[in-house]
């Protein structure tokens, strides 16, 4: 989704500080660029279609100086992605220069207002009405302040929108339902010290520059100058909390690896440990949140995507422990009559700023239940607005694909049912692999064949995963893995609905990956299914823990070691990860930043 970066206080820097700060934003997924500076002489804007690349090019040909600035990432919603529909957006006197993330749902009145007052547009965007409006409040009179505020209070639906005006050495920005984080620069800085400052829609873009931020609510708007001035919907200052961020600059690098994907598939042991350290104790025979939840008696889980995938597994433990649980895909919950009753309701989501997720949870409040947050975003949205929140620990995950955050999730969610619903018979079982979980990850990331595989079946008309229980996420994670980064065709089925319509589709160019762990009931119908599959002239490639007879059907082997078949999910999940990885590397896509994915999804 779009990405905010702007700076006061940079002096002849601020350009090259913007234009790294939007580097640092590309993970959210874009498709045009642009900056917009204010000096002695004016204000200043660049913009291009395409990658950022296309933006320095252009920049390289202008001498800008000024020292107040935004910058832009844009992902089309409204328009093409054009030079014209990129941000920044002016004004008609080329005063106002606005950025925005999020959508204006009236946007067209105002559009429609605007024009019959002779405003003239030049961009198919919603985001063009804002500085419109201040522009037209600057010509009423108004102090760039208060026609900034003016303006914004015209607005209805989502935004981080920043502006700067000619003349003004002020940044002012606002938020409601989409992310904005102010940076403070300085040593120890307060509010009224911090210079330089920083507004950004996420902590990577400056935090080259300062761990020091103050995370914005809904509602309320921001001024950077001499310092840094927050102010509420009615104007009243507000004195926030400045937070330390906890991670370094490094850990957002590649640190050698050629993807961030790649490096976070890595990373998965240390991120396990981060998740599990302090939470299991062996030895009590439990799992120590520090969440002050009473077991629920009916769980429902809202999320999307990977994590929608992770709450079917969240939801399986839960009904396993004998609590009725159910996922829901967030993007239809809000909007659905209320399922049968819960008391919780758990939010799966690892930015935290989900737009879907984010309704679905607000929409379980109002019903009256009580939220929980499992997400990887300290002070996210999704942490400040629900009742309590355990968090994943995995640490920044920059690759688009959702990798060591799947991981967390499955993870957090054992704790979860664990420390809360599971009796101490099921914990003694699970904690000892949950202990050993970080080593047998790193034990498959050592020996895995994946690139193997990968290269085998690199040109197959379409990819197939099959599982049972909890597998079936991760033949759903491992279908969905692939087809984000490699543009190919995977599709992930609960392996006993493949005969009832799927299996039209099978044949010698499909490979199936089936996920078969352990020896149970499940594990054997899974075998009968390889079977199917095979006289269908189908290659087949079974993940396994060589419990069952699947090794004996298969035509590859991705072996994981042998643990507790629910803790296996993981280990099965990262090889799918890696053959999803070199599959795509192997078509040469750009796999960190998928086309027309974004890795924190803000509108609905
Ligand atoms: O930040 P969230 O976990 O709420 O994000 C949800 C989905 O947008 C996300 O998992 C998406 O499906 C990933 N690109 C998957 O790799």
């Amino acid at each position: 989704m779009c990405g905010i970066i702007g700076c006061v206080g940079r002096g002849t820097e601020t350009l090259d500080t913007l234009v790294e700060g939007l580097g640092t934003l590309e993970y959210r997924g874009y498709d045009s660029a642009g900056v917009a500076l204010v000096d002695d002489d004016g204000l200043s804007v660049v913009k291009a279609a395409g990658e950022l690349s296309a933006l320095r090019e252009r920049l390289a040909d202008r001498a800008l100086s000024g020292t107040v600035g935004i910058g832009h990432t844009r992902w089309s919603t409204h328009g093409p992605p054009t030079d014209e529909n990129a941000h920044p957006h002016l004004d008609c006197t080329g005063r106002v220069a606005v950025v925005h993330n999020g959508i204006i749902e009236n946007y067209q009145s105002l559009r429609a207002d605007l024009e019959a007052t002779g405003h003239e547009f030049r961009s198919d965007t919603d985001t063009e009405v804002i500085p419109h409006l201040v522009g037209k409040r600057l010509a009423d009179g108004d102090t760039p302040s208060a026609a900034f505020r003016g303006a914004v209070d015209r607005l209805e639906g989502s935004y981080a929108v920043a502006a700067v005006v000619a003349g003004s050495r002020r940044l002012f920005a606002a938020r409601n339902d989409s992310p904005l984080v102010v940076g403070l620069g300085g040593d120890e800085p307060t509010l009224d010290t911090a210079d330089p400052a920083f507004i950004a829609s996420d902590v990577p873009a400056f935090r080259e520059h300062t761990p020091h931020v103050v995370y914005l609510d809904d509602g309320e708007f921001v001024t950077l100058d001499d310092g840094i001035t927050v102010t509420d919907e009615t104007g009243t200052r507000v004195r926030k909390a400045v937070e330390t961020v906890g991670w370094d600059p490094e850990q957002t690098g590649k640190s050698g690896y050629e993807h961030f994907m790649l490096k976070e598939i890595h990373e998965q042991p240390r991120a396990l440990r981060q998740c599990l350290s302090g939470r299991v104790d062996e030895l009590r025979g439990a799992a120590d949140l520090d969440l002050d939840l009473t077991a629920p008696t009916g769980v429902q889980f809202v999320a999307a995507g990977t994590s929608y995938h992770a709450s079917l597994y969240g939801a399986e433990l839960f009904r396993r422990a004998g609590v009725p649980a159910q996922a829901f895909l967030a993007s239809e919950y809000a909007t659905s009559p209320p399922p049968l009753g819960a008391d919780l309701v758990v939010g799966v989501t690892q930015s935290g700023e989900t737009a879907d997720t984010l309704s679905a949870l607000r929409e379980a409040a109002r019903r009256g239940a009580e939220t929980l947050a499992v997400t990887n975003t300290v002070s996210s949205t999704a942490d400040r607005e629900c009742d309590h929140t355990l968090l994943i620990r995995s640490g920044p995950e920059i690759g688009v694909a959702a990798t060591k955050t799947f991981a967390g999730q499955l993870a957090a969610l054992n704790l979860l049912t664990l420390g809360t619903v599971e009796d101490v018979r099921s914990r003694r079982a699970v904690l000892p692999a949950l202990r050993d979980l970080p080593g047998d990850v790193q034990a498959v990331l050592d020996s895995s064949v994946a690139s193997t595989v990968a290269e085998t079946y690199r040109d197959a008309a379409a990819y197939f995963f099959i599982g049972r229980g909890l597998q079936f996420p991760v033949a759903l994670e491992g279908a969905l893995k692939l087809k984000e980064i490699s543009y190919e065709h995977a599709e992930g089925f609960a392996a006993g609905e493949l005969k009832h319509g799927p299996l039209a589709l099978v044949q010698a160019d499909t490979p199936v990956f089936a996920v078969v762990l352990g020896d149970g009931e499940r594990a054997h119908k899974t075998v009968g299914n390889i079977k199917e599959v095979e006289a269908r002239d189908a290659p087949v490639v079974a993940v396994t823990d060589g419990q069952s007879d699947a090794h004996l059907y298969a035509d590859h082997v991705l072996e994981v070691p042998e643990t507790h078949p629910r803790v296996a999910a993981l280990l099965a999940n990262v090889q799918l990860q890696l053959v999803a990885y070199y599959i795509a590397d192997g078509l040469g896509r750009p796999i960190d930043k998928p086309r027309n994915l974004a890795k924190s999804v803000t509108v609905e």
